[in-house]
């Protein structure tokens, strides 16, 4: 694990995750004060605020001289996520927060959300942990050590043919990358077995890594939704790029993540229907 002196990181963003999850979902249905961001598709309400404050102190508290980057502490929009990003970067050490992935969901009591919570050092992602308290799913990746569930080594599937693959994607919030996506999901529907949308791009990480699906991709997602996951698939035999095949990094927000096997064939499909984003 994870250890600075005697401070175990790993054990840390698992009791807080553990703590945050707990939290949402004892607010699931009672929540108020549902506000908008970007457009009518993209909700924030008092629950996503108090969760992400709770983790942070939680984090802090352990770490005081860590950096921190949560989704409701940086502004709306595509340019002040680059930005914060960008600021990230060259950190010694950095929290990366979701706090819960699958807001709409939350919203409206579709039993799909998660937390997710990355620590990066130096702009590298070192411990990914993503947890779903509705199903009590806590998804936990150390850089070079495997990613586990329950205790369990993660598989990733042995599919390596598009017709016989699962996928997840998304419907993106920003409409110019739901027009985008949705010509990948048009592209890629007769040629797959099947594609899940479900709405929450980190469970749907998460869902690979553990080779429940082979593949997914959405555009226009931001750090906080993929570091995590994104460990999480490299831990357990993935892949992860961009959609023009460029190595994941933080700054990545149109992403691309396998099972390694359907890697190449997925990302040549998305080029020919010209879906792999900006
Ligand atoms: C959203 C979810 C969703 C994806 C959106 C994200 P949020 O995150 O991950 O699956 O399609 O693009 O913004 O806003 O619920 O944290
Ligand atoms: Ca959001
Ligand atoms: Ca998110
Ligand atoms: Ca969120």
């Amino acid at each position: 694990m994870y250890t600075v002196g005697r401070k175990n990181y790993t054990v840390v963003a698992i009791n807080t995750a553990s703590k945050a999850g707990e939290w949402i979902k004892s607010r699931c249905g009672k929540h108020s004060n549902i506000k908008t961001k970007l457009s009518s598709h993209d909700l924030v309400t008092e629950v996503d605020k108090g969760c992400e404050t709770m983790i942070r102190n939680l984090l802090l508290t352990y770490f005081p001289d860590h950096s921190f980057l949560g989704e409701e502490g940086v502004e709306v929009g595509p340019e002040a996520s680059v930005k914060a990003v960008d600021s990230i970067q060259e950190a010694e050490y950095v929290w990366i927060v979701d706090p819960i992935d699958g807001t709409t969901n939350f919203v409206h009591g579709f039993p799909f959300y998660s937390v997710s919570i990355a620590l990066a050092h130096k702009g590298e992602v070192i411990l990914g942990v993503v947890y779903d308290p509705v199903h009590d799913e806590m998804f936990v990746a150390e850089k070079g050590k495997g990613a586990y569930l329950r205790g369990q080594k993660m598989e990733i599937s042995k599919e390596n043919e598009l017709s016989s693959s699962l996928l997840g994607t998304g419907f993106p919030v920003q409409q110019n990358a739901l027009t985008t996506n949705l010509k990948g999901i048009q592209a890629l529907s007769n040629k797959v077995r099947n594609i899940r949308t479900t709405g929450s791009a980190a469970l749907h990480l998460a869902y690979v890594a553990a080779g429940r699906m082979s593949g997914f991709w959405e555009l226009e997602l931001n750090a906080w939704d993929i570091a995590a996951g994104a460990l999480l698939i490299k831990e357990s035999g993935g892949e992860v790029t961009d959609t023009k095949g460029e190595p994941y990094q933080l700054c990545v927000r149109n992403v691309l993540a396998t099972n390694g096997l359907i890697h190449q064939s997925l990302q040549k499909e998305l080029v020919s229907a010209e879906a792999t984003g900006f």
